[in-house]
Order: C-alpha cells, then sequence, then structure tokens
C-alpha cells in the first residue's frame, strides 16, 4: 500500500479580508462564495497520486481535449464543517463519504483515493481556512466542503483516463433552499427519469445531476422547488429528488424511505437518520414505495409529513405534491412538522456539538 501522501502548503498572498469574510459568513446562501485556498492531487496511470497541494482558489488550467469535458468522467462528494461552542471544528462522517466516494470511483473507472489520503486532505484545507468556518449559532451554518475528482488527460478516445485530478474546495453555507425551513413543493416528473439499472444512479457522479435539470426545469415551471424521480421502467416507484433522499412519515410513527434500488443514491444523512429513528420512538422501514401509496396517504391523513433529507439541504420539510392533472398537500405550510423538526434538531445539535457524540460519527479537522 502506498505511503500516506503529505501536502505543500502554499498560502494565498492576498486573502479576502476579515471584514469581507465577515460579511460573506453574515449572509453566506449556498454554493455562492468561496474561501481562500483549495486542495489539489494528481494521480496518472504510472506514477499514481501525487504532488499533494494546498493552493490559492482559482481557475483550473485544463486541456479542451480534457476527457471530462467530453465524456463526464466525474464524482464528487458533499460534506460540512462545523464549528463548536469552544471553537473546535468537526466534520460529520467522513469514513462513509470516503467509502462512497471510493464506490463513485470504481462505477466511474477513476482511481480510489486511500481514505487516509481523502480525510487528509480536508484537514489540510481547513488547516488554512479555519477562518471560514462559522461561529457556532443558532442555525444550521457551516462550511460545506466539496471535494470532486475528474478525467484531466488530454485525450479524446473512450477510455478511463489515464491522468485524473482530484480537488477540495470549501462554500460558506446556510440554508440549501432560499425559503430556510419553509416548507418545498415537489413535482412528479412523467416525462424524465433520472438513472436506470445498471447505470450510475448509485453513484454521485456529475451526470446525474445533469440529468436531473431538465426536470428540475419542469419543476419550475410548475411553481416547485424540486422533482421526485419514479423508476425507470415502471414511472411508479418513488426514487430520490434531484440532489436528496425522501422520507414520507405515517401518523403510526412509521419513517419510511424508499430502498435501495441500485439507481438511489446512498445519503450519509439518510442513514443517519434511519439509524437514529428508533432512538426518537419511530419505526424506520426501507422498501418500494409506489408514487400512489404517498398521494392517497397524503389525502387520506395516514401520511402527516415527508421531508427532503441531504448534507446540503440537512432536513427541508415538503409540504405539496403536483403531478399533471393534481396535487395534494400535508403537514404544515410555514414550518417543519413535528417528526420532520424533531429529526432535523437531532442531526444539527449532534453536527454542531450540543449534544454528546455518542456514536462517534464526528471527526475533528
Ligand atoms: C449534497 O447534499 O451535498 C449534495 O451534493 C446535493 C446537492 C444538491 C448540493
Amino acid at each position: 500500500m502506498a505511503n500516506p501522501l503529505t501536502f505543500t502548503v502554499n498560502q494565498r498572498p492576498d486573502p479576502v479580508s476579515d471584514e469581507d469574510r465577515a460579511a460573506i459568513l453574515a449572509k453566506p446562501g449556498f454554493g455562492k462564495f468561496f474561501t481562500d485556498h483549495m486542495v489539489q492531487i494528481t494521480w496518472t496511470k504510472d506514477d499514481g497520486w501525487h504532488d499533494a497541494k494546498v493552493t490559492a482558489y482559482g481557475p483550473l488550467q485544463l486541456d479542451p481535449s480534457a476527457a471530462v469535458l467530453h465524456y463526464a468522467q466525474e464524482i464528487f462528494e458533499g460534506m460540512k464543517a462545523y464549528r463548536h461552542a469552544d471553537g473546535s471544528v468537526w466534520t460529520f462522517r467522513p469514513e462513509a463519504n470516503a467509502g462512497r466516494f471510493a464506490r463513485s470511483a470504481a462505477r466511474l473507472a477513476l482511481p480510489q483515493l486511500p481514505e487516509v489520503d481523502f480525510l487528509a486532505s480536508l484537514k489540510a484545507l481547513l488547516q488554512v481556512d479555519q477562518a471560514w468556518v462559522p461561529d457556532a449559532g443558532a442555525g444550521e451554518e457551516s462550511l460545506y466542503l466539496r471535494p470532486f475528482m475528474f478525467a484531466s488527460e488530454a485525450f479524446l478516445g473512450v477510455r478511463p483516463a489515464a491522468k485524473v485530478t482530484y480537488c477540495v474546495i470549501a462554500s460558506p453555507a446556510g440554508a440549501y433552499f432560499s425559503g430556510g425551513l419553509k416548507p418545498i413543493s415537489l413535482w412528479i416528473s412523467k416525462q424524465f427519469s433520472r438513472a436506470g439499472i445498471g447505470g450510475t444512479g448509485s453513484a454521485k457522479c456529475g451526470g446525474n445531476y445533469a440529468a436531473s435539470l431538465a426536470a428540475q426545469t419542469e419543476a419550475s415551471e410548475h411553481g416547485c422547488d424540486q422533482s421526485v424521480f419514479l423508476d425507470s421502467i415502471e414511472q411508479k416507484w418513488i426514487e430520490e429528488l434531484g440532489g436528496m433522499n425522501i422520507f414520507l412519515v405515517y401518523k403510526d410513527g412509521r419513517l419510511v424511505t424508499p430502498a435501495l434500488s441500485g439507481s438511489i443514491l446512498e445519503g450519509v444523512t439518510r442513514k443517519s437518520i434511519l439509524e437514529l429513528a428508533k432512538g426518537l420512538d419511530l419505526q424506520p422501514e426501507e422498501r418500494r414505495i409506489d408514487i400512489d401509496e404517498w398521494r392517497q396517504g397524503a389525502e387520506s391523513g395516514e401520511i402527516t409529513e415527508a421531508f427532503a433529507c441531504g448534507t446540503a439541504a440537512v432536513v427541508t420539510p415538503v409540504h405539496r405534491l403536483l403531478w399533471d392533472g393534481g396535487e395534494v398537500s400535508f403537514g404544515p405550510s410555514d414550518d417543519a412538522g413535528p417528526v420532520a423538526g424533531r429529526i432535523r434538531q437531532t442531526l444539527l445539535d449532534l453536527q454542531l456539538g450540543k449534544v454528546d457524540d455518542e456514536l462517534g460519527w464526528l471527526t475533528r479537522l
């Protein structure tokens, strides 16, 4: 096994001023601002992983024939760094992200970055950009971490690239949706599927998100925030949203999410909610869910709440489900329902260090 990588650090000579950074952290939105530095590591078929460095954040130099620009050989992760009340900075279940990143790499025929180097890359960036992690407050503010890997070889033949670049960038983050905790509405897309059997649906690759965009446009045209994707064969079984997993809450305490079908992303937040559910007096279930079960359950009052979840979305309540020819509303229209609210607070309390980390889910950066 190769030795762990060591990172050279080239500090940016002109970092963002304390004043400008404070203004950004006061109103970060999502994905709009970036920290002073980034991590970059190179892989080649001959030399493996090498040249690990922390450099100034800035444009990448890419040959126009770089394979990623033509064949989308690319994967990414989404994680967050949280500041605790004592000033220390932590991240949530990074081993789970490292494992998923390795599985995504295998599916996209990219090289696997060892877990130890994945974790070291996050630490290396946080060592220079600690000041960008928002102070512990009452909300969900954090520093969103985006590791990604792409085929940087300049070559137009269709085969796995012999040169690959791995980077980590970081972006101060508030709520993913502009309405904050205001419940969102979902559009059931019958026209588009996100992924199919044997495809890349369970990998976190850019192509899946590109494939979701036409449906996202369709959703926006119908006044909705996100679209719900159904399975690609029967157009019947709920899969996930454009960039989040989905949970339904039943009035008898069942907490149901679609089982991993091979075309659904195995969300770290999804997995954590399933593991926390019993301690919250809920009965977690992973199984196939017919879209009609949701429509009818919401109409009859059997299904009382629904929520989207993911690293970016945390837990975002859903209030309306719309489709060609109908709609149904459920749960409160202006706030999270009691179950979604409790799950969201439980997760955030853990991530922000407000309760003991009994499960050992936090790693110090
Ligand atoms: C995340 O939750 O980290 C994602 O990658 C989803 C994306 C919609 C931001």
